[in-house]
């Protein structure tokens, strides 16, 4: 379930080995670990491992690395640029490890996260809180089948509670938590999506892929004999850490910690070793339909 990699470098080169193993665990659905990976916060960065950077509404500040947007800090003009400059930082050092580390070509870099605020005792409905073991899926942002991959480095400073520690449940194989769900769920708004998508609520329409998955993202958290009995496991990613994972495939929850960077990849089915292993190939093998 974890994979975990003693690599020290963002940039490599990795020799082969170490790369096989990457996209192996990676695509089989376990979490690749980088313990020895920190990413280094600058000292005149300090301020900002504060959670009043964050407007308090948004779980997460954000940058669009396209448009150099940032969004949801109470932070303004030069020190908002100075955040915004720390997390392309990380955003780029990520794509950079990804690009040396792992065999996809064509890898789209989206938004780029800061999770300041403590993940333990937030009150959320349950169907955003991230506290519940779930699978990704967006409402907004319809993936038609291409994979979410995102990255992580917990940059708690010391003196944060809990040792800093960012605590995860992992859980079950995603065929497994498929296979025991498909039959009891549909579409998520069946009919909607046309209609969505011309309103421009959602960036395109969703394909039936995107409601089976928003469906199954809904359905988990909201099963709570499923989040207390299914098998699963407690991961902790210590201060100093980074790790990757697919959370389109990977069942996780997020318990506890604060002072996180994220950056999301999207990748297209073709680019994996593995297709096969994607959620679209096992869903439409449960179901025995086309679902883009
Ligand atoms: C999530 O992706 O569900 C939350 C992960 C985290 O912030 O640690
Ligand atoms: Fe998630």
């Amino acid at each position: 379930m974890i994979e975990e990699l003693p690599i020290t470098s963002w940039t490599g080169p990795f020799d082969e080995g170490v790369r096989q193993r990457a996209v192996t665990a990676l695509e089989s659905g376990a979490v690749l670990f980088f313990p020895q990976l920190p990413f280094q916060v600058r000292d005149e960065e300090r301020e900002f491992l504060d959670t009043r950077v964050s407007d308090g509404r948004a779980k997460n500040i954000s940058l669009d690395p396209s448009t150099g947007r940032l969004q949801a800090t109470a932070l303004t003009g030069e020190k908002a640029q100075r955040l915004a400059a720390m997390i392309e930082r990380f955003g780029a050092g990520a794509a950079g490890l990804i690009s040396a580390l792992l065999p996809y070509r064509n890898i789209e870099r989206a938004r780029t996260s800061y999770r300041p605020v403590q993940v333990k005792g937030r009150s959320y409905s349950k169907i955003s809180d991230d506290r519940l073991l779930h699978v990704d899926a967006f409402p907004t942002r319809p993936m038609h089948g291409r994979r979410i991959l995102r990255f992580f480095a917990n940059v708690a400073p010391p003196g944060s509670p809990d040792a800093g520690l960012r605590r995860w449940q992992v859980g079950e194989p995603f065929e497994d938590f498929a296979g025991k769900f498909l039959p009891r769920v549909s579409p998520h708004m069946p009919g909607k999506s046309w209609l969505l998508g011309k309103l421009g609520v959602t960036r395109g329409t969703r394909s039936l892929y995107d409601e089976l998955m928003l469906s199954l993202h809904d359905a988990a958290k909201l099963d709570e004999d499923f989040q207390k009995t299914s098998p699963q496991e407690a991961v902790s990613f210590p201060p100093g850490s980074c790790w990757m994972v697919f959370t389109d495939q990977v069942l996780h929850a997020a318990l506890g910690g604060e002072f996180a960077l994220e950056q999301t990849f999207h990748l297209d089915i073709d680019q994996m070793a593995e297709p096969a292993r994607a959620p679209l190939k096992v869903l439409e093998r449960l179901s025995g339909r086309e679902l883009v």
